[in-house]
């Protein structure tokens, strides 16, 4: 039987790309999403890929959520914490929302997905979960003290559960991605991505199949051994 695989933020971007990844592997993928009702309508009339909208930052959300899914699809064997947003600006002009709504987004949601997970891979003695953190939580940004801090926490839950989850067949790993041609990416104003691109070695962005590869593989059992990780793909920008 198929496996069933959860991407959050499975539409867009880095997210959209793991999801279709996963989709042709022959996963059963639920994807994600918390607005944009249209662009899931399309993306699931398209790829045949399940959508399902929820906020990955709450907690009960998220617990009712995985209930209702694995009694729909099966248990969850593949969980990808891929969901994030940016609200970028330096720490002397950041609000608390803007902090706030990013830690809760991009890290309290890792929890709350992967409490919502865990019991059940335990029982089963099998899991897969992947984050997606950021070279800007490896290396820091001007404008994202929060985006950075919420990417690094990231690879601490990682290595933590890694070690709390080796001995029963579950494998937690992250991918530190660089920048990716996504939208996020392209919010950034021109002039200033530039002056970025021209740091990347390889002297492009990453295209958001070069994550959903590495995903693809993490997740198969030829990835047995590999746990606790933070894999890094960036394109020769920050060498970790
Ligand atoms: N390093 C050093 N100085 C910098 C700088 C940098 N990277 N960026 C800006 N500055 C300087 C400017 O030259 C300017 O200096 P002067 O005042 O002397 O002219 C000053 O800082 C501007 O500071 P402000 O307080 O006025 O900042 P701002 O409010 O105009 O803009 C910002 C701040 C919106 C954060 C802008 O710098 C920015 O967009 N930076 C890019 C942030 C970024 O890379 N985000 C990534 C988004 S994509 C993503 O996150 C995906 C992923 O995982 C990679």
């Amino acid at each position: 039987m198929a496996r069933v695989a959860i991407v959050t933020g499975g539409i867009r971007g880095i997210g959209e790309a793991i999801s279709v990844s996963l989709h042709e592997a022959g996963y059963k993928v639920i994807a994600n999403y918390a607005s944009h009702d249209e662009r899931a309508k399309a993306f699931s009339a398209k790829t045949g890929i399940a959508v399902s909208k929820w906020d990955v930052g709450d907690f009960t959300a998220c617990q009712e959520k995985v209930a209702s899914l694995s009694k729909e699809h099966g248990p969850i064997d593949i969980l990808v914490n891929n969901a994030g947003i940016t609200r970028d600006a330096p720490l002397h002009k950041m609000g608390y929302d803007a902090w706030d709504d990013v830690l809760r987004v991009n890290l309290s949601s890792v929890f709350n997905m992967s409490r919502a997970v865990i019991n059940s891979m335990r029982e089963r003695g099998f899991g897969r979960m992947v984050n997606i953190g950021s070279i800007n939580g490896q290396a820091g940004q001007f404008g994202q003290v929060n985006y950075a801090a919420a990417k690094a926490g990231m690879v601490g839950f990682t290595k933590s559960l890694a070690l709390e989850t080796a001995s029963k067949g579950i494998t937690v790993n992250a991918i530190a991605p660089g920048y990716i041609d996504t939208e996020m990416v392209q919010s950034v104003e021109q002039s200033i991505l530039s002056k970025i691109i021209a740091r990347i070695p390889v002297g492009r962005l990453g295209h958001t199949q070069e994550i959903a590869r590495a995903v693809r593989f993490l997740v198969s059992d030829d990835a047995a051994f590999i746990t606790g990780s933070t894999l890094t793909i960036n394109g020769g920008q920050y060498m970790a």
